[in-house]
């Protein structure tokens, strides 16, 4: 893979945030739906305009990673978000971490990471969290890898396939 940067996100970058939010997500996990209205609606979450309202709120702080000018990868974090299972004040939330299939296993999510990491550390958040369906096995490997633990269950909120679970893990990493 050539050379990628992550740059902190803006306006600017809605647009192509817009296009890889809603192909990495289908990427991933198009399986879990077999209802195409329902599906529509959780791609439109991953769209161009809703980037625009992410940007917007006062404690989202929202990473593109590119690669020859283009978008391959995105990571959204919100500060100040407690985790849901002990409620811990000091949490940062990173709701969203996605790579386009093409950027997977070459270091960008850790990148993207990092750049989240030390944003949080510098306003002050003592550590990250977020939430990852149970059968996501390859991002749970990868959260692992990264240092975070396993903290509890939580449930999917949206409408999936029958028969699939909606059971999420959530993991905690410490910043030190
Ligand atoms: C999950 C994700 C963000 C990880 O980012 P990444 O840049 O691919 O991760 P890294 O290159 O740092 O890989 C770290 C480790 O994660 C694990 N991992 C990553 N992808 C994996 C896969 N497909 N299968 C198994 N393990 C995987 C491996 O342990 C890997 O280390 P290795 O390559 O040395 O074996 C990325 O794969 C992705 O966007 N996946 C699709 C969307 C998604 O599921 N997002 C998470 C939503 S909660």
């Amino acid at each position: 893979m050539s050379e990628f940067s992550i740059i902190r996100a803006s306006e600017a970058d809605a647009a192509d945030l817009g296009v890889i939010g809603p192909a990495a997500y289908a990427a991933a996990y198009h399986d879990d739906w077999d209802d195409a209205v329902g599906f529509f609606h959780q791609l439109k979450s991953f769209g161009e305009d809703a980037f625009l309202a992410t940007l917007a709120r006062p404690e989202a702080r929202v990473w593109i990673a590119r690669q020859d000018g283009v978008g391959i990868g995105f990571l959204t974090m919100f500060v100040g978000s407690l985790e849901p299972i002990n409620s811990r004040e000091g949490g940062a939330e990173i709701p969203r971490i996605y790579l386009l299939p093409g950027a997977r296993r070459g270091g960008t999510g850790k990148k993207l990471l990092e750049a989240a990491e030390a944003q949080a550390k510098a306003e002050g958040a003592s550590y990250v969290w977020l939430d990852v369906m149970e059968h996501a096995e390859w991002a749970i490997a990868a959260y692992e890898r990264w240092g975070f633990t396993d903290i509890g269950g939580n449930m999917f909120s949206g409408g999936l396939r029958p028969g699939r679970s909606r059971a999420m893990r959530v993991m905690v990493k410490e910043l030190k």
